[in-house]
């Protein structure tokens, strides 16, 4: 998002509390002079009142629990007439390859849990206009917006996305046999999605989120 944005003229401070989230994004934004990443908190920005036009988080605040005093503090950055846009999977069966995973590994493991419960807040478009407005936004519209995830053959999926599953506890913890178990189940679930050639074509689903802040 920070290089599509830098691409398009905009002057970048990209956060996230994670170093090598931030290290990547440095070296993503070098060729970029206006543009830099930086180590920061969502609930404590180090960032002035009022200083920015637009404040964007993808795929980040909405994932956690701690989602509206992150909103606050994005409403805080920006100027009066700023806007805000958040993007966040809907939180449906398969609308990503995480949540593919969390179906099957529910089906095998029903009394563990994939990841902490509270971790993806359960959204509705109501319930997010209601979210924004609560954070004093005005003009907000809430869209579901559709893509196909098709970076692999489902051979490949398992391999290619375990250090991503690997964030999530209860992947995390599995033994090697029932880890092989799961990406087994796994694999045969993405199979559904994949077309000739065996390449994966999962319509993911998330929404997509605008606001203002009043002028
Ligand atoms: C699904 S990733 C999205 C990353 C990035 N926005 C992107 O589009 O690729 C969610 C990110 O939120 C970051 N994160 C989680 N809690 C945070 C916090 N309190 N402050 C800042 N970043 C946080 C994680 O480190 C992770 O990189």
């Amino acid at each position: 998002m920070a290089v599509a944005a830098s691409e398009r003229g905009a002057s970048v401070l990209a956060v996230d509390f994670a170093p090598a989230m931030v290290e990547r994004a440095e070296e993503r934004l070098q060729q970029f002079h206006r543009s830099t990443a930086k180590v920061m908190d969502f609930i404590a920005l180090d960032i002035a009142d009022g200083s920015q036009d637009v404040a964007i988080s993808n795929f980040g605040i909405l994932a956690y629990p701690s989602w509206q005093g992150a909103l606050k503090e994005m409403v805080r950055v920006i100027r009066p007439g700023g806007a805000i846009a958040l993007t966040m999977w809907t939180n449906r069966d398969d609308c990503s390859p995480a949540h593919l995973l969390h179906r099957v590994f529910r089906q095998l493991f029903p009394n563990k849990d994939l990841w902490p419960p509270g971790l993806f807040p359960i959204f509705s478009p109501t319930a997010l206009e209601k979210g924004l407005l609560r954070a004093g936004c005005v003009d907000v519209r809430v869209r579901t917006a559709q893509a196909d995830w098709s970076p692999f053959s489902s051979n490949d999926v398992g391999r290619e996305c375990d250090p991503m599953f690997r964030g999530f506890p209860g992947y995390a913890g599995l033994s090697d046999s029932n880890r092989s178990d799961l990406l087994a189940s796994l694999k045969m679930a993405f199979e559904e999605y994949a077309g000739s050639g065996g390449v994966i074509r999962l319509p993911t689903k998330a929404f997509v989120v605008f606001a203002s802040k009043p002028t």
